[in-house]
């Protein structure tokens, strides 16, 4: 199938603009109370693209087979229990028509038992249901899209039991989406279901050099893409993880509960990332708050990838219920520093999840040495600090105390840092418990790269 790029998908919508223009309806926030945390699931794009064709590659093209089997393994192997509850089509779902109503219908062929029953489906193994459209006359793949049926087809999500709606924005005007995804959320709204909504909403602005405004997008949208889809690459995962350091200042104070940064799909368990890259994907997903949204055929995931992506103490940072997004730090000769707050907090200092991502290509580890103070941790009881890939415990460690790293190439470490929580008062004082041994701490003029290391920015 030939698709037109951005540029001209964009072009082809302009003309559309003028009728959202005149449809009037006041336009309120979404207000639906979802995604405290970000969502977590399965999503077929990135792995399963538009393949349609179920006569010659049933086992993988876009059919409700390909979904239920999903559900099956979310189920049965241990996703669901982690938090991955939501399964979502994607393009190419639908029918090259509507029905004689006017409403969306899904290619017979391939979903014969209609959507409405793959939903079900979902829903008796206690998953929720996502569906993918577009804000435009047609998807990115050129199935019908929503302009002109806003109405008709929020009411249709509903009825089919929709959870969570990806709204991508093909086959319109940019400058049309402040007021089209509003528009669209207030129906969704007005059905009264709870349906998650993810827009693509700034990604397009930002394309067209419109500058997003992101105080109705925050109040829109539960998620929204950023930046440029995610291939099957290193070096695209980089460029997401540029994008999201480069323009922290304006996104990060953005993200919250119910309202998500989205960096777009893992693609760890593909053909693309090596083991490393994989764990620094998982790793910098959780400290950007991103929603985790699998796109790999869990079919065949090899066991290292499934652990990566089953690892429930990065996960754990991924959800923490305090939601603030992570920053980059620190970023010289390849090597970068990451830190997201997290609970627990104590006497107002919060913990960190700290992640040291290695971009180097030399092929040895690179030792990263610091002390938690050069990284803003100055909480003077220390902080409990545990290797999340590794599991190793580094103890307690004293704001001063130098400790140090080896981050393998295109690696990353991902640390807790957790408060040490105050035992006791006595006459206003927290006394704190003993450090335990630490066995990792390193002797601080040993490392290389850092010897002039400074802080650059804190929370
Ligand atoms: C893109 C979107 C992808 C995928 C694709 C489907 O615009 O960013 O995530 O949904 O369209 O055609």
């Amino acid at each position: 199938m030939k698709m037109g790029n951005k540029e001209e998908r964009r072009m082809t919508g302009a003309v559309l603009w003028v009728l959202v223009g005149v449809m009037g309806v006041g336009v309120r926030g979404l207000e639906n109370g979802l995604a405290r945390t970000p969502p977590m699931g399965w999503l077929a794009w990135q792995r399963f693209r538009c393949n349609t064709d179920c006569v010659n590659d049933p086992h993988n093209c876009i059919s409700e087979s390909l979904f239920m089997q999903m559900a099956d393994i979310i189920v049965n192997q241990g996703y669901q229990e982690l938090g991955y509850d939501i399964i979502s089509l994607d393009d190419c779902w639908l029918a090259r028509n509507r029905d004689s109503h006017g409403r969306l219908q899904a290619d017979p062929h391939r979903f014969p038992s209609g959507i409405a029953a793959l939903s079900d489906y979902m829903h008796k193994r206690g998953l929720k249901f996502g569906i993918y459209e577009d804000y435009g006359n047609f998807t990115c793949a050129g199935y019908p899209g929503i302009l002109g049926y806003l109405q008709i087809d929020a009411q249709t999500f509903a009825e089919w039991g929709v959870d969570y709606v990806k709204l991508d924005g093909c086959y319109s005007h940019p400058v049309d989406m402040d007021q089209g995804y509003p528009e669209f959320g207030y129906y969704l709204n007005k059905t009264g279901r709870p349906m998650v909504y993810s827009c693509s909403w700034p990604f397009y602005q930002i394309l067209s050099h419109i500058q997003p405004n992101y105080t109705s997008i925050i109040n829109t949208c539960n998620l929204w893409r950023n930046f440029d889809d995610i291939q099957d690459s290193w070096e695209s995962v980089q460029r997401i993880i540029d994008y999201y350091g480069d323009n922290q200042d304006e996104i990060v104070p953005n993200a919250g509960p119910g309202h998500w940064n989205d960096p777009d799909m893992l693609i760890i368990g593909n053909f693309g990332l090596s083991y490393e890259q994989s764990k620094s994907q998982m790793a910098m997903w959780a400290i950007f708050a991103a929603p985790l949204l699998m796109s790999v055929d869990l079919r065949t995931i090899r066991p290292e990838y499934r652990a990566i992506l089953q690892n429930q103490a990065v996960i754990a940072v991924n959800q923490d219920s305090l939601g603030i997004q992570g920053k980059r730090i620190y970023k010289d000769k390849g090597i970068e520093i990451w830190a997201r707050p997290i609970t627990p907090v104590t006497q107002g200092h919060y913990s960190y999840a700290i992640a040291f991502l290695n971009r180097r290509t030399d092929g040895t580890p690179s030792e990263v040495s610091v002390t938690l103070r050069e990284l803003g941790l100055a909480f003077p009881g220390g902080y409990a600090i545990t290797d999340l890939f590794d599991g190793v415990h580094y103890g307690t460690v004293l704001p001063d105390k130098r400790f140090k790293v080896d981050v393998n190439p295109s690696g990353v470490v991902l640390v807790r840092c957790e408060v040490i929580k105050s035992i006791g008062f006595g006459g206003g004082r927290a006394q704190f418990r003993e450090p335990p041994p630490q066995r990792t701490l390193r002797n601080p003029f040993q490392n290389q790269l850092f010897n002039n290391f400074r802080q650059q920015r804190h929370f």
